[in-house]
């Protein structure tokens, strides 16, 4: 079955960002003038997939807006006069479904996935986790729905990490099955380097079957006491395979103050209004 659907995850609490974060959601922060999560739904629109489930939590107040139609703005911007931004907003809502269901308690990534379910359904689906940002020539969803149709087995995208980052990422141990793509044979939570199966850390794409969901429901709380993504997927090796995709491109974890800001300058200058005079002032930094 093709992948028509992605579960984009906002329901994180934010803690790395605080204090921003106590009334914004880290999602909407801007990514230069965008909300970083408008990257992570226009990266399952370029892949081909056209409807969202945005899995939300309290305290997230604007995401249903952003995505909605301001027939006030448009008015505005209508009479204005102001054409191009008028197009741009109407474009936004036009281009994108999405339906919306609530985390009600935090209680980990795998549980925070298994609350879409019933609006999933039994199709393939995507997961991204908006926080990681990938700048890449073709979007790394897209290239994973590939492997998937090829397969038509779970996907996950990984990225080589540093001995001192491990204990950040879920670790796969890979067998290499073409360049870049790797067969998943085993996956740890966050290990310390020397327990770590590899330095192949997931980061925030996967592609799962329907059968996660049971996985989800008989794997029981792990790393942190959470239900962990990466516990379901090990449970569900025995019965499936899952492969591997090791992302080209840039990526960059904007849910930290440090990323969020490194990732902000190197998309501002990339852009040709505000790029030039962006570097001109960074080279005048002391
Ligand atoms: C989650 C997953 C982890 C993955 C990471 C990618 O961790 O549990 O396996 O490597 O996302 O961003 P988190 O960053 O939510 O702690």
């Amino acid at each position: 079955m093709k992948l028509r659907k992605a579960v984009i995850i906002a329901a994180g609490r934010g803690t790395r960002f605080l204090p921003v974060t106590r009334s914004q959601p880290k999602e909407m922060l801007p990514l230069v003038d965008r909300p970083v999560l408008q990257y992570a739904v226009d990266e399952a629109l370029d892949s081909g997939i056209d409807q969202v489930v945005m899995v939300t939590a309290r305290g997230k107040p604007g995401i249903e807006d952003y995505f909605d139609r301001s027939f006030e703005l448009e008015v505005f911007l209508k009479q204005k006069g102001d054409t191009e931004r008028l197009r741009q907003a109407q474009e936004l809502s036009r281009k994108v479904n999405v339906c919306y269901v609530r985390q009600k308690e935090q209680l980990g990534l795998g549980h925070a996935i298994a609350t879409a379910r019933d609006v999933v359904g039994e199709e393939p689906f995507a997961v991204i986790l908006p926080d990681d940002i990938i700048d890449s020539e073709v979007p790394t969803m897209r290239r994973m729905a590939e492997i998937y149709e090829k397969y038509k087995v779970g996907v996950v995208a990984v990225e080589r990490v540093g001995d001192e980052d491990t204990r950040k990422y879920g670790i796969i141990e890979p067998k290499e099955v073409a360049d870049g793509v790797y067969e998943v044979l085993g996956l740890v939570e966050k290990p310390e380097s020397a327990q770590a199966p590899s330095r192949l850390g997931i980061v925030g794409r996967y592609i799962f079957t329907p059968e996660i969901f049971d996985a989800i429901d008989d794997t029981p709380p792990g790393q942190g006491g959470e239900i962990q993504i990466t516990d379901a997927m090990q449970r569900l090796l025995g019965k499936q395979k899952l492969y591997a995709y090791e992302l080209e491109g840039v990526r960059h974890d904007t849910g930290t103050p440090l990323g969020w800001l490194k990732a902000n300058i190197a998309y501002a200058l990339k852009r040709e209004d505000i790029g030039p005079e962006l570097r001109d002032y960074l080279k005048k930094l002391k």
